[in-house]
């Protein structure tokens, strides 16, 4: 589990159509599986600027890759990709033939119980892509913020109904009276006690076991919105989506193609808004008219591939 399969790669790679020479942007970096190709593409002299805001991810593949031959034409940048523009004027003097985002989390991230990010490992509530910087984790949301602002970010952000994310949002706020919520198995705890009151009192879900919901239900395990909504607030993953987009067309060179991989409605909504209006005022061509996803071989290898849409634009 802990290391990431690249989504779409095959897909990426067709639109972005790396040549020999040309140089890229990879916003999300992560374990770099999409890089490494396009790097393998761009040879001799073509150039990748890797930016990824977990440190750790950035780390662990200078360690893994240190006598990869082509680390001069890679340049990692820890730091955030709404600075996109700073980012790219400060270390990268180059022009830009595509540009990357793979949105979301990478599977060494979910898979690492320090991070906070999965219902089905107990660890701290963080989220936070970037551990180093401040801002509030994800305890710290459950813990601080009131009725009506979980209730919002439980249906605007983890599109809950509203009834659920009200019920989950009051047992928030009594559960934090009783104890403050520190682990995910706190919170998942909480969110099944909701859905489930009967089959918590009677110790048949015993926590966030998978096992539960595949074996009986075959549904969505229903703490999955509320992690999802904790995130993208904690991370501002909205705002930073709608910063980068025209950093990432100012930079594009003429004929530069954008690539948004992302993973559910509410990005994918960003995007296609994004690239709709662009090409009303005539700054970029839609090469997507609809958003691609995983062929039946990729869902099947990769479950996390399964909500993956895939939009591409050229810079005019
Ligand atoms: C889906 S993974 C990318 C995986 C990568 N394409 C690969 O194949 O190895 C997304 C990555 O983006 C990073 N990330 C998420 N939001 C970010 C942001 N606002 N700025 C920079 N990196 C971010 C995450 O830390 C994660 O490593």
């Amino acid at each position: 589990m802990n290391t990431h399969k690249p989504v779409l790669l095959r897909e990426v790679i067709e639109y972005l159509d790396p040549q020999p020479n040309q140089n890229f942007i990879d916003c999300t970096f992560g374990g770099g599986g999409h890089s490494i190709v396009i790097l393998a593409k761009t040879l001799p002299n073509g150039k990748i600027l890797g930016i990824d805001a977990n440190r750790d991810s950035l780390e662990k593949f200078k360690i893994q890759n240190s006598k990869f031959k082509n680390k001069d034409r890679l340049i990692l940048i820890n730091d955030n990709f709404r600075n996109l523009k700073s980012i790219y004027a400060n270390n990268f003097p180059y022009p830009v033939s595509g540009i990357l985002l793979d949105l979301g989390l990478s599977s060494m991230e979910l898979g690492d119980p320090e991070r906070g990010f999965s219902f089905l490992t107990d660890g701290l509530l963080d989220m936070r892509f970037d551990q180093q910087k401040h801002g509030l984790t994800a305890g710290e949301v459950l813990n601080k913020y009131d009725l009506e602002n979980l209730i919002k970010i439980f249906t605007e952000y983890g599109e809950a109904p509203r009834g659920k994310a009200w019920q989950v949002a009051k047992a928030v706020v009594a559960a934090r009276k009783r104890q403050l919520f520190r682990t995910t198995f706190d919170f998942s705890r909480v969110i099944l006690q909701v859905f489930y009151p009967r089959a918590v009192e009677r110790g048949e879900i015993t926590m966030a076991t998978k096992d539960f919901y595949h074996k009986r239900r075959k549904i969505t395990h229903p703490a999955t919105q509320f992690f999802q909504a904790l995130r993208i607030e904690v991370n501002d993953e909205l705002g930073n989506l709608r910063e980068v987009l025209p950093s990432a067309m100012e930079i594009l060179a003429k004929g530069g193609r954008l690539a948004v991989i992302s993973f559910h409605s509410l990005e994918d909504r960003i995007v296609k808004n994004f690239f709709r209006d662009g090409a009303k005022a005539g700054q970029l061509k839609i090469l997507t008219k609809k958003p691609i996803g995983p062929e039946e071989i990729e869902r099947q290898e990769n479950p996390r591939s399964r909500s993956a849409k895939l939009r591409v634009a050229e810079k005019r």
